[in-house]
């Protein structure tokens, strides 16, 4: 009888993260990131600058990540990859490498849906020790004693924030591959709306680690901003960037400095603290609506903005006030990674859901 593990490579390529991860049942073996830093000065992700980025950057990554595992290519069960949302030239890139690794192996290939794999990265077992970036990234390899609940996994049925840079939406979460969206942004992402505001404050690409920083060490409540009255359990950000557009301006002509730059430099904390108090609450009272009228009381957040600290702090309080049980996935597993798609490409391979080569990488993918 053969007691093997199954053993998914997953890779991701959807945004500006080459990603490779190297899973044996649900416990990860290696899980390694190469970041790239040229979007930084440009205040956002260029897109043909990220596909040829990631088109130099996905054979010595998965090389690292087999090698980090201790794994042969020939002991690899299936490959996972991210079909989309997300960058259609990143996205190829990903694909057509996945592809072409199935295809010599003869092995199944699973396409994985990005945003679900942020839920299902709740998932994996075991943390990896060792920080696994092998190109320099902007944000911290390591959590910095941020809290979290690495520890436990959800139970069925849950509530998802799922928050990045490209989405918001709380989702019902009713089995591994059976989730419903009940609510998203109309426009801007909360994770765009950290990166505009940083942009506006001159600050480089990606800002909400940056904001999260600041804002430490600042006042949230000096300054207020407004919060987007939308229905039901929608979200809207794009308000919030104009807002804070004027404010900054406005503020750097008052009489008590002559620009902006002035304004910003002497009140940077407070400012951040400010505009991430705002878009925390935000999140948080529609997550507090849906609980309510749901009737779940667990809470799960996923993406990169789920690293926020002022997020994270806002769900444990919440878990000690009214009883939620909370979910907070470790930092490496918040921003984008391959091992959230190698988890799922674990679940869908158990459901029988593989597809032949044919199969195409989509910028715009619902589930
Ligand atoms: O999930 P992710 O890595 O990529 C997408 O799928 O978009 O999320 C990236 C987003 C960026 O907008 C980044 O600024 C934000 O997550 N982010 C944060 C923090 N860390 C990453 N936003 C606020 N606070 C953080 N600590
Ligand atoms: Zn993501």
């Amino acid at each position: 009888m053969n007691t093997k593990p199954v053993i998914i490579l997953g890779i991701e390529s959807s945004c500006d993260d080459t990603a490779a991860a190297v899973l044996a049942g649900t416990n990860i073996l290696a899980n390694v990131v190469a970041g790239q830093e040229v979007h930084k000065s440009f205040g956002g992700v260029v897109p043909e600058l990220a596909s040829r980025a990631h088109q130099q950057n996905i054979i010595p990554v998965v090389d690292e990540a087999l090698k980090r595992a201790g794994v042969k290519r020939e002991e690899i069960s299936a490959v996972a990859f991210t079909q989309g949302p997300g960058l259609l030239g990143s996205l190829l890139v990903g694909g057509s490498f996945a592809k072409a690794f199935a295809l010599a192996l003869n092995i199944p290939l699973i396409p994985v849906n990005h945003m679900q794999a942020h839920i299902l990265a709740h998932f994996i077992r075991k943390k990896v020790d060792s920080p696994q970036s092998i190109v320099h990234s902007s944000s911290p390899t390591t959590d910095h004693g941020l809290p979290t609940t690495d520890s436990k996994t959800p139970q069925f049925p849950f509530l998802c924030l799922t928050v990045s840079g490209g989405h918001t939406q709380i989702v019902l979460v009713k089995d591994y591959l059976e989730m419903e969206i009940i609510g998203q942004t109309t426009d801007d992402a909360a994770g765009e709306a950290f990166d505009k505001a940083a942009k506006i404050m001159g600050l480089p690409y990606p800002g909400g680690p940056l904001i999260d920083k600041y804002a430490q060490l600042g006042n949230p409540l000096r300054y207020k901003f407004p919060e987007a009255k939308i229905a039901g359990y929608d979200f809207s950000f794009s308000g919030l960037k104009t807002a804070f557009m004027y404010f900054i301006r406005d503020n750097g002509m008052d009489n008590t400095c002559t620009t902006p730059e002035e304004f910003i430099s002497k009140n940077l904390n407070d400012i951040c603290a400010s505009l991430q108090h705002t878009i925390v609450q935000t999140l948080m009272n529609k997550l507090k609506l849906a609980t309510k009228e749901l009737g779940i009381s667990q809470v799960a957040i996923a993406g990169g903005v789920s690293a926020n600290s002022g997020l994270r702090n806002a769900l444990l309080a919440e878990q000690e006030k009214s009883n939620w049980n909370v979910f907070i996935p470790p930092f490496e597993y918040c921003t984008d990674n391959a091992a959230m798609i190698a988890i799922t490409g674990h679940y869908k391979l158990l459901q029988g859901q593989i597809e032949g080569e044919e199969t195409g990488s989509k910028a715009r993918l619902y589930f």
